[in-house]
């Protein structure tokens, strides 16, 4: 069987990591254009810095920790007979915490860093600023950005996330508004015998393409869900 899965914010809320889009329409207090674009970091990388150094502790903090929906899909990925991809539009690590092998984080990774030069990557765990020195040339200053994909930006495998969807037998969508695209459009590419199943606190824009939609707390439904399959 040949199961792909995407989850969002949702999935992480239970340890402690807040959705995006909260009641307040705003970020952890942010709008998005002064954080999440690339235009916001030319015009002011320290504030954007300091947005995501302010996530990236939070993340390293010892409260952040998998919960049991992250495990669950950890341990189905390892049942025999499972082809299985993870598409994650989350830029926490907790899914990899948890165990999960073939993960794709489609929107980038905060525990990384990019050289804005050559695109080279460096696993991260400390601040970054425009006074932080390149690994590999240290008179460099600031030339390193967070790991992320910023509006406007194009999300990272496209090709292997749209092969893998057109093929699937099982679509898991878990904890995602379905509002931000591409991602928001996957559940289109699945094929027309894909079981498609949807599992959210609430109904989403796309819950029609589901021929399921669970409601609840990840942590409770995602367990469930895959030890009945
Ligand atoms: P959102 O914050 O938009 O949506 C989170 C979803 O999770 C909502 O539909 C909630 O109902 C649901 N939810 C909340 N708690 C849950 C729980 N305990 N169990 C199950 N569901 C729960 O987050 P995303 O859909 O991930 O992109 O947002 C998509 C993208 O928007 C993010 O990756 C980010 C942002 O722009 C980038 O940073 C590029």
């Amino acid at each position: 069987m040949r199961v792909v899965v995407l989850t969002g914010a949702g999935i992480s809320a239970e340890s402690g990591i807040p959705t995006f889009r909260g009641p307040d329409g705003l970020w952890e207090g942010h709008r998005v254009e002064d954080v999440a674009t690339p235009e916001a970091f030319v015009r002011d990388p320290e504030f954007v810095h300091r947005f995501y150094n302010m996530r990236r502790n939070k993340l390293l903090s010892p409260e952040i920790q998998p919960n049991a929906a992250h495990i669950a899909l950890a341990n189905f990925e390892a049942r025999p007979g499972i082809e299985f991809l993870l598409i994650t539009q989350n830029i926490d690590d907790l899914h990899v915490r948890a165990g999960s092998k073939n993960v794709l984080p489609m929107h980038g990774e905060l525990l990384k860093a990019r050289c804005l030069d050559t695109g080279e990557l460096f696993p991260w765990r400390e601040d970054l600023s425009m006074g932080t020195p390149h690994p590999k040339h240290p008179e460099r200053l600031g030339r390193l950005r967070p790991h992320i994909v910023w509006f406007g930006e194009v999300p990272l495998g496209m090709d292997q996330i749209e092969d893998a969807a057109h093929r699937a037998d099982l679509f898991l969508a878990i904890g995602t508004s379905a509002v931000v695209y591409p991602a928001a459009g996957i559940v289109q590419w699945t094929k027309p015998s894909c079981r498609r199943v949807e599992i959210n606190m609430e109904a989403t824009p796309q819950s029609n393409r589901f021929h399921e939609s669970l409601r609840g707390p990840a942590s409770q439904l995602v367990p469930k869900y895959l030890d009945e399959l």
